[in-house]
Formats: structure tokens, sequence, C-alpha cells
């Protein structure tokens, strides 16, 4: 079996960067307030109509196929992992397709929120091992910006997210001797999880087909019985702000700070490795706090967890690969370093990935 490697990886941001003091233009927040409660400073906004969330993994892809070496016209392959796509669909993947002008191939949309990137990522490395594709570009993009309540109302949610692109160039190591081998460079494991008992608790419920079947004692959105099952999108759902983000913050911390370090134990474990071996962790962006908290509970040192949530909150499917190529790029990683991807979100869905650089 081949081992799949990083051959080239990419980030894109906008160039607006808003404050958590311009947000204090819309709602009733603070500085103070953001950066205790989650670590940020700022994020990055989207241009409204000139960048979508397509065109930001585009500019993370160009980046990505350059540095693996290679055209557009050689991958074989495209997983785009977004909660925040162009259309309801079709999904980013075929838009990314035309966009850069690639061939007719195949385009996945992974829509696993936070854990996205991780989910695609591992999909990919089935793919490379089985010898399917030998280039396959892998893609996180959110708009964020354009879909969030920047009402007091939705304060909880919409003073986290920001908008941005990562995306890698998945290739078979040709040069791997031992694929058993955990100190060969390459994807080494991917553990995936999900637990949908609480789903309702961080998304968005419309537009969407639920018609209030999961959630019957407290009704997601107030509409007349008789059309429920009609009902795509409606005034009241509107108005009951049904069209935005829900999230019971303080719940999904809870859970959160419990799964990341459990998968990433889990990976460690099923290879033979210690926390001592890891000269990185990149946890998904959520908070800062989350992930000091991971850090104190695994007893990992200060060099050993990247944190660039300050700069950009939490970007979703985006935050781990624009992290990993951050954290590349600040030479930060070098070959033979043994990295760990962690990620928890909406689902709950987790997972972890273990590579050796
Ligand atoms: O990436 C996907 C997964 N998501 C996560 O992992 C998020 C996990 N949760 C969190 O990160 C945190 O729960 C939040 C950052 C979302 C919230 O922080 P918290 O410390 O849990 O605050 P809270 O929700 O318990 O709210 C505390 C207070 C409330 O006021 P009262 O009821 O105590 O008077 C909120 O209304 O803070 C208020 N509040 C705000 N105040 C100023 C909530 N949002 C804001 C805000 N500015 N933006």
């Amino acid at each position: 079996m081949l081992r799949s490697i990083i051959a080239g990886i990419g980030m894109y941001v906008p160039e607006n960067i808003v404050t958590n003091n311009d947000l204090k233009k819309y709602m009733d927040t603070s500085d103070e307030w953001i950066q205790e409660r989650t670590g940020i400073k700022e994020r990055r906004f989207a241009d409204r109509t000139n960048e979508t969330t397509t065109t930001m993994g585009v500019e993370a892809s160009k980046i990505a196929i350059k540095r693996a070496g290679i055209t557009p016209q050689d991958i074989d392959f495209i997983i785009f992992a977004t909660l925040s796509p162009d259309y309801y669909f079709p999904g980013c993947g075929v838009l990314l397709q035309r966009a850069m002008q690639m061939n007719c191939i195949g385009a996945l949309d992974v829509r696993n929120q936070c854990s996205g990137f991780v989910y695609a990522l591992s999909v990919a490395d089935q793919f490379i091992k089985t010898g399917m594709y030998k280039n396959i570009l892998v893609v996180g993009a959110e708009k964020h910006s354009f879909g969030l309540d920047f009402s007091t109302r939705g304060r909880n949610v919409s003073v986290i997210f920001g908008d941005g692109a990562g995306a890698v160039v998945l290739q078979p190591n040709e040069a791997v001797h031992d694929p058993s081998s955990n100190s060969e460079s390459g994807i080494v494991s991917t553990h995936l999880h999900s637990d949908g008992a609480n789903a309702e608790i961080l998304a968005m419920y419309n537009p969407g087909t639920h018609a209030n079947h999961w959630v019957k004692e407290k009704k997601l959105a107030d509409f007349n019985e008789g059309e429920a099952g009609d009902m795509f999108m409606s005034h009241a759902m509107i108005d009951n702000a049904q069209n935005f983000p829900n999230m019971d913050g303080p719940a999904v911390f809870k859970v959160a700070v419990e799964k990341f370090p459990e998968v990433i134990i889990e990976a460690l474990n099923a290879n033979g490795f210690q926390t001592s071996d890891l000269k990185l962790l990149i946890p998904h962006q959520a908070n800062l706090r989350i992930s000091q908290f991971v850090q104190r509970k695994l007893r990992l040192r200060d060099d050993q967890v990247y944190s660039n949530i300050q700069k950009y909150g939490n970007t979703t499917a985006a935050s781990i690969p624009i992290a990993l190529c951050e954290a590349w790029e600040e030479g930060k990683i070098k070959e033979g370093d043994l990295i760990c991807l962690a990620a928890f979100g909406s689902g709950f869905t987790w997972a972890s990935a273990l590579l050796r650089w």
C-alpha cells in the first residue's frame, strides 16, 4: 500500500481586517470580552461581491499546486470542505474545477464543518493509498461573513468567525520503502468520529427539509403546521433568526475539551507514540481557551501547540490548512517532524490525523 504525502500547501485570507472594535458598530460587545473568552483580536472578511468561498479556495489551491510543482490539469480529484458554499447546490468542488480549468475529474464536497478538512484529508488518503489517484486537491474554505447575525442577538456566534481558505495537494510518496513504518514521510493514520445526539446545539436549521421532524417539543421555527412539509424558508424563520447559525457555546465547549484530547491520544496510541514525540499539534482554531485546555491536559509545551486564531478567528473547514500552512511557512515544521491535526465541531464530529512531514 502507498503512503500519501502533502506535496504542496497554500492559504489565502482576504485583505480586509475586521477588529473586535469594528464589530462594536453592529452589536453590543467589547474587545475585552472577545479576547478574554476566545483569544481573537481580529479576523478577515471577504469582499462582499468579488470573493466567494470558491474563489478563496482557488487562490489557496493555486499556491498549493505551484508548490507541488504541478499544474491544475495534473489534479485528478478534488475534495472541497465547507459549510458556507457558494450555492446550496451544486457544491464548491465543481465551481473550483471550472474556475481552474481542470479536466473533467471527480469533485466531492464534504460537509463536516469544523472537522471537514481532516475528514477530507482522510478520504483523499484512502484514494492515494489504493493507487486510484495521484494528485488530489483537498480544500477547506469559508465565507462566514456573508451568513452571520451581526445584531446583538447573534453576538455569541458572529464575533468568533472569519473568512479564508487553505489547500493541500496529496500525492503518493514514491520514496517510501516500508508503508507500515511510522518513520516514513506521509499520513500515518486518520481517526474519524461522530455523535449526532446533540446535532441541534450547533446548527443552522434553515433553509432545510427538517419540517420540525427532529425537535418536536421546541420548534425550530414558528410556522403553520399544515404547511410544515412544504416550508423550506419562510418569513417566520427569518424573523426568528433560523437562517443563521445557532450555538449553545458553553455546551459545545464542554464536549470539545473532552473530545480533542481523546482523539489526539487515539492517534498517538494507534501508532505507539507519546505526546513527547509530537513536534506540533495543530488544533482546529475554535477558541484559544479550548486549545490551552487541551495543551494543559496533554502536558504539551507552548512550542508544541500552534495557534493563529488571534489573527483569523474561527475559519471552520479552513482553519487547520491555514494554520498548517502558516506553521510551515514560519519554519516550524521540518522534514521528519511528527504533526497531529485535530478537530471538533458541529454534528458533533471530531477527527485527527497524524502526519510524518
Ligand atoms: O468551532 C466550532 C465549535 N465551536 C466551539 O468550539 C465553541 C465553543 N464555545 C465557546 O467558544 C464559548 O462558549 C463562547 C466563546 C461561544 C462563549 O463564551 P462563554 O464564556 O461560554 O460565554 P457564554 O456564552 O456563557 O456567555 C456569557 C455572557 C452572557 O451574558 P450573561 O447571560 O452572563 O449576562 C452572554 O450574553 O456573555 C454574553 N455574551 C457576550 N458579551 C459580549 C455572549 N457573546 C458576547 C459578546 N460580547 N460577543
